[in-house]
């Protein structure tokens, strides 16, 4: 860790103590502009490792750290990030009360420590990427990088660039090596998502890569090896696509060593009632506050919907409930099912851990519309603003009244 001495409302070597109390014990440089003599060395007989005066320049920093990663650092530096992870991944907090969902992680856990290829099949919002990063933590690798890569999302002329890298000079514009993404996986989980998306070209490379283990940077001479273990996910249908040549037979079994199905969260029987309480307590843990339950009338409604975005549908409409809710229960008016066709702004929401102050604050006004008819006096005395400010505001979230 590299860490400034001076920051905007902290100061660097307390905060590096608190970091080691709370378990953080990599190692760590402290960047100072002010070398007191005092500072040096309460930074150095505390804890920091060393310290860097400024102005420095990148060698300078190299050097210090070389230094410093000499001294040898734990195996595992990271402790309190990792106890977060396994609180999160960990076997015990992968849910479901669904036995089809169930043999789905009991297998995931049996063979997370195999380097056997997974395939993951699911409709969106199943929980993929989620059951993807629990094998991932809970095998003998979790401590070696996570790689995620939607493979819709790369263009064909820089396929093999991205996933096998390049050698310095290798073409025009390669003006340093660069490693691709099999190799940053190396020692880690390689997430191929969103599989059924490789063009035909580029599965052959894939393919490849599986049988032989080993890669050729563009421009490189030698093969290098590379130890990862690979996770496909998908949620179309691979088997339709062999059967209409889309996807290569040889490498879906390739792929599918180990292969996965996520029942879609309408087939999971109890599994709508354990989620929507369990991202209520999430929603309590991240704010500190929030409802606590469901009124039986709300839990009907939950239960009487048919979920097509499934698990993180789920989660969108429990974040919204639970801010909209004044009190401790849920009830059935605060849970707003978007209508389907607006699923391009959930994935939005889903980015952020929970809707920010803005859009929250236009998922106010737009209520409070709703409950006034659209009267805007009504509304803006509600609100507290003047008519002219609310005018304002609903030109400005683009409120149609
Ligand atoms: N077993 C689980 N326990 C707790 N939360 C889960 C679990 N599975 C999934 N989730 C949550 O459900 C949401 C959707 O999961 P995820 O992103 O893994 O779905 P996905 O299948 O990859 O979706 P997509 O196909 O849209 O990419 C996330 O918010 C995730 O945290
Ligand atoms: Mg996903």
């Amino acid at each position: 860790m590299v860490l400034d001495q001076k920051l905007p409302d902290a100061d660097g070597v307390e905060l590096l103590q608190t970091l080691r109390d709370d378990g953080f014990n990599g190692a760590a440089v402290i960047i100072t502009g002010y070398p007191t003599v005092r500072k040096a060395t309460t930074a150095l007989g505390s804890a920091a490792t060393d310290y860097l005066q400024k102005p420095f320049d990148t060698d300078r920093l190299r050097a210090v750290a070389r230094q410093v990663l000499k001294g040898g650092v734990s195996r595992r530096p990271w402790k309190f990030l990792w106890e977060t992870i396994e609180k999160r991944y960990g076997f015990r907090n992968v849910l479901s009360r669904d036995p089809d969902a169930r043999r789905c992680y009991i297998t995931a856990a049996r063979v997370a420590d195999s380097v056997a290829s997974v395939l993951i099949e699911g409709e969106t919002g199943t929980g993929k990427e989620y059951l993807a990063r629990a094998v991932h933590y809970m095998s003998g690798r979790c401590e070696g990088p996570f790689v995620a890569v939607n493979c819709g999302a790369i263009p064909d002329s820089l396929l093999e660039s991205e996933m096998f890298g390049h050698e310095k000079g290798a073409f025009t514009s390669a003006t340093a090596l660069k490693k691709g993404i099999c190799e940053m996986a190396h020692g880690g989980t390689l997430f191929l998502d969103e599989i059924s998306e490789l063009t035909p070209a580029a599965q052959v490379k894939l393919l490849r890569f599986l049988q032989e283990r080993a890669i050729t940077r563009l421009g490189g001479l030698k093969p290098i090896e590379v130890d990862v273990r690979v996770i496909g996910a998908t949620n179309r249908d691979l088997v339709q696509g062999m059967r209409d040549n889309s996807f290569r037979e040889d490498l879906y079994y390739r792929l599918s060593v180990v292969p996965l199905r996520l029942p879609p969260l309408r087939e999971r029987q109890g599994d709508v009632v354990l989620f929507a309480r369990h991202f209520l307590r999430e929603v309590r843990r991240e704010m500190g506050r929030g409802p606590t339950e469901y009124s039986p009338e709300a839990l009907a409604v939950l239960k009487a919907h048919d979920w097509s975005g499934n698990l993180r549908e789920l989660h969108n409409v429990v974040q919204r409930s639970a801010l909209i809710a004044p009190g401790n229960v849920v009830k059935a008016q605060h849970i707003e099912i978007v209508p389907r066709g607006a699923t391009a702004q959930e994935d939005e929401t889903e980015m952020q851990p929970l809707v920010s102050l803005e859009e929250a604050g236009r998922m106010y006004i737009r209520r409070v519309l709703t409950h006034t008819n659209n009267n805007k006096s009504e509304a803006s005395r509600i609100l507290g603003i003047s008519r002219q400010t609310l005018r304002a505001k609903i030109a400005e979230h683009g409120l149609a009244v």
